[in-house]
C-alpha cells in the first residue's frame, strides 16, 4: 500500500461550525433565539484550561452565548451541584458541560446525573445514554458523533463494514459503539483484557482507537486500505521536546491504512464543532421547534 489519505479533521470541523453558525443565525431572527452553552470547569489542569477557552471562542464565534465557571480545585461536591443545578433553571443556558475529569472529592456520576438530560450536551446522562441505545433522539456524545461524522463523509453509507472500537470508556468507547451499530456497522468493542488485540484490530474496516496510550496501534495492527480514527490525545517527550501524539502510531500505519485522521488535527477540532451542534440541537429541542435546514 501506498501512503494513506489523511482525513482533515479541521477543515471538516471548520465546514460543521459555519453551518451551526448560519443556522444560529437563523433562529436568532426567526425566534429571537440564542443558544447558550456554559462550562463548568474545576481546578486548573492546563490542557483543561485550554479546552474551555477554545470551546468558549468557538462557541462566540458561532453567534451563541458562552458561560464560563472556574471553581477552586478544593471545591466540594455539594458546591458543584449547586452550581449545576443553578444552570439547570437559567433559561439562556441551553447546553451545560462540566468539564472532566473532577477532583476525588467530586462524584462524577452523581454531578452527571444532576444535569437536566435536555441541557446535557456531552450526551454522558443515563437518560441520553439509554435513548441512543435504544435508537431514539438523544444527545450524543461529541467525540464519538465527531468520529461518526468523518466516517460517513469517507464512506457514505457504512453498512456491513467490520468496525473495531479500541477502548470501552463511557465517553467515547461504549457510544461510539452504539452509534457504529445504528449505523449497522458488526461491531467489537476491544479492550486491555481483550486476547491477541493486534489481531482482532487487523479485522476492522474501520479502526477507532480511544484508549490513551502513545501509539500503541503499529502498522501489523492494521487491515490494507482500513480507515483508522486517532481518537487519542497524549503528551510524550521526544527528542527533548514536548510533542502530542495519538493512539496510533501515525508514521507507520500511514503506510499501510486507506485513510487515517491526524493527531493534532483530526477528531479533537470535531468534537469542539459537535459540541456546538448539540448545543444548538438542544435549544432547539427546548424551545419546541425544528432544526433550521
Ligand atoms: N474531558 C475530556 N473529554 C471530555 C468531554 O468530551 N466532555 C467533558 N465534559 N469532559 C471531557
Amino acid at each position: 500500500m501506498g501512503s494513506a489519505e489523511i482525513i482533515d479533521g479541521k477543515a471538516f470541523a471548520s465546514q460543521v461550525r459555519a453551518d451551526v453558525g448560519k443556522k444560529a443565525a437563523v433562529l436568532k431572527e426567526k425566534y429571537g433565539l440564542i443558544p447558550g452553552l456554559a462550562v463548568v470547569l474545576v481546578g486548573n489542569d492546563p490542557a483543561s484550561e485550554v479546552y474551555v477557552k477554545n470551546k468558549g471562542r468557538s462557541t462566540l464565534e458561532a453567534g451563541m452565548q458562552s458561560f464560563e465557571y472556574k471553581m477552586d480545585s478544593e471545591v466540594s461536591q455539594e458546591e458543584v451541584l449547586a452550581r449545576v443545578e443553578n444552570l439547570n433553571i437559567d433559561d439562556r443556558v441551553n447546553g451545560i458541560l462540566v468539564q472532566l475529569p473532577l477532583p476525588n472529592q467530586v462524584d462524577a456520576d452523581a454531578v452527571i446525573a444532576s444535569i437536566n438530560p435536555e441541557k446535557d450536551v456531552d450526551g454522558f446522562h443515563i437518560n441520553n445514554v439509554g435513548l441512543l441505545n435504544t435508537g431514539q433522539d438523544a444527545l450524543i456524545p461529541c467525540t464519538p458523533l465527531g468520529c461518526l461524522l468523518m466516517l460517513k463523509n469517507y464512506y457514505g453509507d457504512l453498512s456491513g463494514k467490520n468496525a473495531v472500537v479500541l477502548g470501552r470508556s463511557n465517553i467515547v468507547g461504549k457510544p461510539m459503539g452504539s452509534l457504529l451499530l445504528r449505523e449497522n456497522c458488526t461491531v467489537t468493542i476491544v479492550h486491555s483484557r481483550t486476547i491477541d488485540l493486534p489481531n482482532q484490530c487487523r479485522q476492522a474496516d474501520i479502526l477507532i482507537a480511544a484508549v490513551g496510550k502513545p501509539e500503541m496501534v503499529k502498522s501489523d495492527w492494521v487491515k490494507p486500505g482500513a480507515v483508522v480514527i486517532d481518537v487519542g490525545i497524549n503528551r510524550i517527550e521526544r527528542d527533548g521536546k514536548s510533542r502530542l501524539v495519538g493512539d496510533v502510531d501515525f508514521t507507520s500505519v500511514s503506510e499501510v491504512a486507506g485513510a487515517i485522521t491526524p493527531v493534532p488535527g483530526g477528531v479533537g477540532p470535531m468534537t469542539i464543532a459537535c459540541l456546538l451542534k448539540n448545543t444548538l440541537t438542544a435549544a432547539c429541542r427546548q424551545a419546541g421547534i425544528s432544526e433550521p435546514e
